[in-house]
């Protein structure tokens, strides 16, 4: 009777386990990770170095997104792990949740954790580790974990970016990164004076900004024709001064609350705002609005047009420093940053001594608020402090200058990084009053060497400015910062030695399709093998 039941058991059992056994080879060999080259893959910036597995992590609808638990009670980094989910959600329609735990979570999910001490890695260096059955990034802090998020985003395919479910698969190219930036600064600065553009374009474009490790956005709010950030102890700023801009359209500006809604979502990018209120030349909207800064004491007429070097605060008047003075106090209020930029440029109207007077004048201003002085480049004819920065933008002996008063510079030669530059003759937008600048013009250039003179320690890092006299919409805005912009990324994070032309350009080709996903109404610059389909899939 026990044998005659053992055998049935063993009966039984056997087409049980026969189905088990099928099932997992069927679970099995259903989705096997597809292998795949992670030094193929198309990312911008280049990493400093990587290493390939040959497989892939596939993301699926039961991946969740964990984050380290913070020792200190804080969200900041559930924050990174929403912002992950909130940008893979739409094209995956998968649900991860972001949870927080102790420990690395088990197969199939992706894990961001803080470690800190890694001295190479510095404020925004972070190490991407990617197996078949995980995805872990690890920096020292936050910012590095935002930047590696960028990563992941350009190590799926390019229709992660859709706003709708796409078929997928969601592969992640196996092997390490590790990876960190050559300069501090790495920015783009927008002119919304000669044109204004509204808080929902800032944020599109402080996105685009993210997407390629950028961490600075410069504003320029104030020129001869407008004046566009609310001042609240001289209101008639914006009132009268904002009321305008190039070619008569309405201008506009913005409020100190939606200034500081723009503050705060570059924040969450880990993006800095510098401020700019360009004087003592470029300021026809200022005296336009108070005849008071006026030495004749006559307010001007409003400018509309697009010359330069025109206009310039009555630099011997007390009343100009007290405005000066409520404006950077106002202005250093809204700023988290570190830096209050006074332009500072083409004052051709200001005598010299004056315009020396002036500027020590103002860095002290700036100082006593707490922040640090940056001007264009024109600035080092007046006694630099230590902790102001000089733009370079045309003038080599002043970007001398600074060399020789110990202060740092931020590269933005306008032959290479304006954004209004024209691509070629034929552009339809733009200048070209320093060069025409093709996308290998604008990437075939090295900070470090640009100005003789002036090397690697003497500089803060690279900024791209678009002005935008001819500039009136965000596709305009686009099509003239990209596909350069890409490029000055690379060129501000990718050390010099890692950089060539003839293989960035190919890399670049590849990021027509995610240009396309984004709606980036990018120039299609005939220099480039532009890839529709490429994803960088083997
Ligand atoms: C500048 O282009 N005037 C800084």
């Amino acid at each position: 009777m026990a044998s005659a039941m053992r055998n049935y058991q063993r009966t039984a059992l056997f087409p049980a386990l026969i189905f088990f056994f099928l099932m997992a080879m069927i679970s099995c060999t259903s989705e096997p990770p597809t292998p795949k080259d992670l030094s193929k893959e198309n990312l911008i910036p280049k990493p400093v170095s990587l290493t390939a597995t040959g497989s892939s992590f596939r993301l699926t609808e039961n991946t969740g997104i964990y984050v380290q638990t913070p020792s200190d009670g804080s969200n900041e980094l559930t924050q990174l792990g929403q912002y992950l989910a909130d940008l893979l959600k739409p094209a995956t329609g998968f649900p991860l949740p972001v949870n927080a735990t102790r420990e690395a979570p088990s197969a199939g999910n992706i894990y961001l954790a803080l470690s800190a001490g890694d001295a190479e890695l510095g404020e925004e260096g972070y190490e991407l580790e990617v197996t078949e059955s995980l995805v872990k990034l690890s920096a020292n802090t936050p910012a590095g974990l935002f930047r590696g998020l960028q990563t992941i985003r350009q190590l799926l395919p390019p229709a992660i970016e859709s706003k709708k479910v796409q078929p997928g698969p969601w592969e992640i190219a196996s092997g390490a990164i590790r990876d960190y930036p050559a300069y501090v600064h790495r920015g783009a600065m927008l002119d919304v004076s000669r044109h204004f553009f509204g808080v929902d374009d800032v944020k599109r474009y402080i996105d685009l900004l993210a997407f390629y490790k950028l961490n600075v956005l410069h504003l320029h709010l104030s020129d001869d024709q407008g004046w566009r950030i609310e001042i609240k102890s001289w209101p008639n700023l914006t009132a009268h001064g904002g009321s305008t801009e190039v070619g008569g359209g309405e201008g506009g500006y913005y409020t100190q609350e939606q200034y500081a809604d723009i503050v705060q979502y570059a924040q969450a990018r880990y993006i800095t705002l510098i401020p700019e209120i360009d004087m003592p030349g470029h300021t026809n909207a200022a005296l336009a609005s108070y005849a008071v800064l006026n030495c004749d004491g006559k307010a001007t007429e409003l400018y509309t047009g697009i010359e330069v070097g025109f206009s310039t605060l009555c630099t011997d008047k007390d009343t100009t420093y007290k405005f000066i003075d409520d404006v950077i106090r106002e202005l250093s209020a809204l700023t988290p940053g570190p830096y209050i930029h006074i332009g500072g440029d083409e004052s051709h109207v200001t005598r010299k001594d004056d315009y020396i007077y002036f500027i020590n004048k103002v860095q002290d201003i700036v100082r006593s608020h707490g922040k640090q002085m940056i001007g264009w480049d024109e600035i080092t004819l007046a006694s630099l402090n230590p902790g102001s920065v000089a733009q370079f933008w045309a003038n080599a002996d002043n970007a001398k200058a600074a060399v020789e008063q110990g202060v740092k510079l931020i590269m933005s030669p306008a032959k290479k990084t304006y954004l209004d530059m024209q691509y070629d003759s034929t552009t339809a937008l733009g200048l070209h009053w320093a060069a025409y600048v093709e996308v290998d013009s604008a990437y075939i250039w090295d900070p470090a060497t640009y100005v003789k003179g002036v090397s690697k320690e003497n500089i803060l890092g690279v900024e791209s400015p678009l002005w935008t006299e001819t500039i009136t919409n965000m596709d305009e805005i686009e099509y003239m910062a990209f596909p350069r912009l890409a490029g000055h990324a690379e060129i501000g994070w990718t050390p010099a030695a890692e950089r060539n032309w003839e293989e960035y350009k190919v890399r670049l080709g590849r990021h027509e399709a995610r240009f396309n996903a984004m709606r980036v109404a990018f120039y299609p610059s005939p220099l480039i093998p532009w890839e529709e389909e490429a994803s960088g899939d083997q």
